[in-house]
Order: structure tokens, then C-alpha cells, then sequence
């Protein structure tokens, strides 16, 4: 016989039927009658399926001693229509097999709620609690979304290397990869010989797949990336990780508009696919731990998003009467501070800024003619802030020479991707959407620590 996932029990199969269900006790009640209930959960659903256990049941006495929360069961019985509220039907065992036991005295997750600082320490164990099932399910959900968005446009999925010696933001923020002898370097002084390193030069993990994605797109149309991105930038927050993932569409013959207009379509769409696929974990999360969630999702699904300029928003935030943390004037970056006050308090709706300041942003960016500018855009969302970062990118070889320098990077290290620019360039434009930070704004989970399943961040890679 084959095995039931709980979600088909709990939806789709229809009384009377026999089933095999096996999964992990969540909690267990008894009744001095000879009889028991077993919520089990596996994984499946948000929703345990309840097990009645009797006597009748081979060896009743001894197993339903063996099982308490965590152990492993499998059952074979009937499934009735339940007279409990909240269920439609429940499993009556005729068999029931212990798999595996979980010490009461031990086991980590009782059925006391836990904090997330807790559960972090505990990353083997977290995907069996509500929260970390409900994450699991919808962080899938959304990359079937991304996928289908894509496909369905004809865009090209294409995998970029993880292992990379060119750094494509020029922000030096790179986890370097070497099988030289760290040991034995610190005994030589001077410079160090990157010819007898593995790659014969300097190398170290992606920090954006853009690049190499421009290469693709410049010859096969539109394309996308998605993939693992590492940054080793020492931030503290709830909403950085040093390894996270990316998802990067590339477009030739995209200017800023056409970029502003798929991004949007692109957020819009993934939002609702997910607000479908997981309807009964996004109203658990708004139920337990964001109660503006799924008014807030709605809101993204309904309505266009603002556009203005960088410009205009610093004038904005400048006249909000508003006492930020850190104090913003036109040239600086913009906190996470600043993007929520745009997209909470001032319009109360996601915005896409653009033309920010050159000193501010990378060199692929390119440049307006104010000799000020250049042509990005960020997409900010409530709760979050900066979601997607993208621009067009400068498409011309001598503009790109100088901007490279002004950058104090070396055209020379970059010179397959100025030779895009040498044959056959194109006006090109593309995005990066951070996935974790979409979780983020899926589930209201306030840490990025919590949308990934195994998070990295300074002084922590355990699991
Ligand atoms: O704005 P970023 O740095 O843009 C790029 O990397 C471009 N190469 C993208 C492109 O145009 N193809 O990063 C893009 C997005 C951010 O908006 C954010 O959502 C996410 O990636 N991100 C991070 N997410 C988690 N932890 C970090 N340390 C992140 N850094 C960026
Ligand atoms: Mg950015």
C-alpha cells in the first residue's frame, strides 16, 4: 500500500478509504478509556491529520507508551468523517508502528512555542515546528512562480559560475576561494603569487551573476539567473545574509521603463501565484505573525506602483518633518529607514526609484546626461524596504572606460565585458530580486535569518 501525504487525507480522499500515514507526532492526548489521538504532521500541510488510536489496535498498550511529541509513526486505517471542529476527517489505525522515538526529557521542540533565537540554534529541528513548515512551503512556492514568470515570457534560464574572478558590483565584498596553504603564507613576506593558486589568479564567490548573464543576453535574447550569491559584508541586520540567493533577468533592448515595467509585472505576479499556492500558510503567518500581511499583499497585487525619482524622494523624506536615525540628504544611500518611511507612511504602496546619484552606485550603471545621475532603479516594499536593484547598463565603450576608472576598478580585468561593448552593443537592462527578502515580504517574518533554511552571517555557518 502506498503512502497518503496528509495533505491529500486532509483535502482529497474520501471516507471509508484505508490509508497509510506516517509522519511525526505532534502531540498526543489519552484518554484513561484505552483510547488516544495523535496529531501528526508531515510536512505536507500546515494542518496535522488526527490519528484515534484503541484498543484494538496490536500491542495498544505497550506502543502508545512509546510515542510521545517528535516520535515517528506509521499507521494504516480508515479515514471517517470527523466529529471534531476544524477537520473534515480524521484516520482510525488498525495498525500503528513506532519508527522512531523521542525522548520527552530531551527532545528540543515541546509543545510550548518557541522563540526564533531559540529555533536558529536548533536549524536541524526548526522545519518540524508551524512556522519553519509554513516558510519551507512558501519559499518553494516561489520559486516555481519565478520559474513559471519567465518561462512563460520565453526568457532563458542560465546558470552563471559560483566561482568567479571578476567582482561584478566593484564593491571588494568578496569571500575569496583559494586551495593555497594559509599556514605556510603567513611564514612569506610580500606580496602573494596568485600563479601558484588553484585558478593561476586571484578568485573568490559571486556576488551577482549580472555579468555573465549580459553575455547571454547580448547573444540569446532575454535571459535570466538564479542562483546562490555571497557577499562578505559585515552587516548585522534583519534583512542581510552573506550567502543568499539572486534572481537576475538581463534584457537587451530594455531601457529603464521597459526594466521598471517587468519588474513590477514580475513582483505582482509572484506574490499572487504564492497568495494562491499557499493560501492556508499565508493566513497562518498573518494570523500569527504579521496581522498586515495579506492586506498587504493585496495591496501589491491591486495597485501600480509609484515612480519617482531619487531626487524627489530625498525632497520628500527631507520635508517629512520625520527624525530618521541616520540623517539623509541628496548623495547619500538610502536606510531601509528611509525606504519604509516612503513605502509605509508617506504612499503606503511599493515605489521603484531611479537616478540615483553616480557616487552611489555601481559602474555598469549608465550615466545621464546631467553628469550626475545614472539610470537605476530600486523597487522598495513595505516592511522591507529595497527589494530589487537593477538599472539600464551603460552601453557604451568609452562612457564605460571612464566610469570604470572613476570607480578605481581596471578596464583591463574587465575586458570581456567591455569587448560587449566593442561588437555589436545594445541599449540592455536588467534586475536583481533577492529571494529571502521576497520571503520576507511573503511572510511577515521580521528576521532574513528565519527565510532561509540554513542561514550564514558573520561568526555563524553552523548546520
Ligand atoms: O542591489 P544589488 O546589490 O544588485 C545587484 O547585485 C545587481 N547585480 C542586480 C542586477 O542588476 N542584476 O542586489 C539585488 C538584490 C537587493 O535588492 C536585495 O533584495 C538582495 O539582492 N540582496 C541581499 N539579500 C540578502 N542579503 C544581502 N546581503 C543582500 N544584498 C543584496
Ligand atoms: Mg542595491
Amino acid at each position: 500500500m502506498m503512502r497518503t501525504k496528509v495533505v491529500q487525507i486532509l483535502k482529497h480522499v474520501q471516507p471509508g478509504t484505508e490509508v497509510d500515514v506516517r509522519g511525526w507526532v505532534r502531540t498526543k492526548r489519552e484518554s484513561k478509556q484505552d483510547f488516544a489521538f495523535l496529531e501528526v504532521n508531515d510536512g505536507s500541510s500546515l494542518a496535522n491529520v488526527q490519528i484515534v488510536v484503541d484498543a484494538s489496535v496490536p500491542d495498544y498498550a505497550t506502543l502508545i507508551k512509546q510515542i510521545h511529541t517528535g516520535a515517528s509513526i506509521a499507521v494504516v486505517g480508515e479515514v471517517k468523517e470527523s466529529l471534531g471542529k476544524g477537520q473534515r476527517v480524521e484516520v482510525h489505525a488498525r495498525t500503528l508502528k513506532v519508527l522512531g522515538t523521542a525522548d520527552p526529557q530531551t527532545y528540543p521542540l515541546q509543545k510550548k512555542g518557541h522563540s526564533f533565537e531559540f529555533l536558529r540554534e536548533k536549524a536541524h529541528l526548526r522545519p518540524r515546528t508551524n512556522t519553519f513548515g509554513a516558510i519551507a512551503r512558501v519559499r518553494n512556492a516561489l520559486c516555481a512562480a519565478v520559474h513559471r514568470f519567465f518561462q512563460e515570457r520565453g526568457f532563458l534560464y542560465v546558470q552563471t559560475p559560483i566561482i568567479t574572478t571578476s567582482d561584478c558590483e566593484g564593491a571588494g565584498q568578496i569571500f575569496q576561494v583559494t586551495t593555497l596553504d594559509l599556514a605556510k603564507l603567513q611564514q612569506i613576506k610580500g606580496p602573494i603569487d596568485y600563479s601558484h593558486d588553484f585558478f593561476g589568479k586571484k578568485a573568490g564567490l559571486t556576488v551577482s551573476g549580472q555579468l555573465e548573464g549580459e553575455i547571454y543576453a547580448t547573444a540569446v535574447g532575454d535571459v535570466y539567473t538564479f542562483g546562490p550569491t555571497f557577499r562578505a559584508e559585515n552587516s548585522n541586520t534583519t534583512r542581510h545574509l552573506a550567502e543568499f540567493w539572486m534572481i537576475e533577468p538581463e534584457m537587451p533592448f530594455y531601457e529603464l521603463e521597459d526594466n521598471m515595467n517587468l519588474a513590477e509585472a514580475f513582483v505582482r505576479s509572484i506574490v499572487k501565484d504564492v497568495m494562491e499556492l499557499c493560501s492556508d500558510d499565508l493566513a497562518f503567518f498573518n494570523e500569527r505573525i504579521e496581522p498586515t500581511l495579506l492586506a498587504s499583499l493585496q495591496n501589491i497585487v491591486d495597485h501600480d506602483f509609484i515612480r519617482l525619482t531619487y531626487t524627489e524622494a530625498i525632497s520628500i523624506l527631507e520635508k517629512s518633518g520625520h527624525t530618521f536615525e541616520y540623517p539623509i540628504s541628496w548623495g547619500k544611500d538610502m536606510q531601509s529607514e528611509h525606504e519604509r518611511y516612503l513605502t509605509e507612511q508617506h504612499f503606503k504602496q511599493p515605489v521603484i526609484l531611479t537616478d540615483y546619484p553616480r557616487e552611489i552606485k555601481s559602474f555598469y550603471m549608465r550615466c545621464n546626461e546631467d553628469g550626475k545621475t545614472v539610470r537605476a532603479m530600486d523597487v522598495l516594499v513595505p516592511r522591507i524596504g529595497e527589494i530589487i536593484g537593477g538599472s539600464q547598463r551603460e552601453e557604451r565603450h568609452a562612457v564605460l572606460i571612464d566610469r570604470m576608472k572613476e570607480c578605481g576598478l581596471n578596464p583591463e580585468d574587465y575586458w570581456w565585458y567591455l569587448e560587449l561593448r566593442q561588437y555589436g552593443t545594445v541599449p540592455h537592462s536588467g534586475f536583481g530580486l533577492g529571494l529571502e527578502r521576497t520571503v520576507q515580504l511573503l511572510t511577515g517574518m521580521t528576521n532574513i535569518r528565519d527565510c532561509i533554511p540554513f542561514p550564514r552571517t558573520p561568526k555563524n555557518a553552523d548546520f
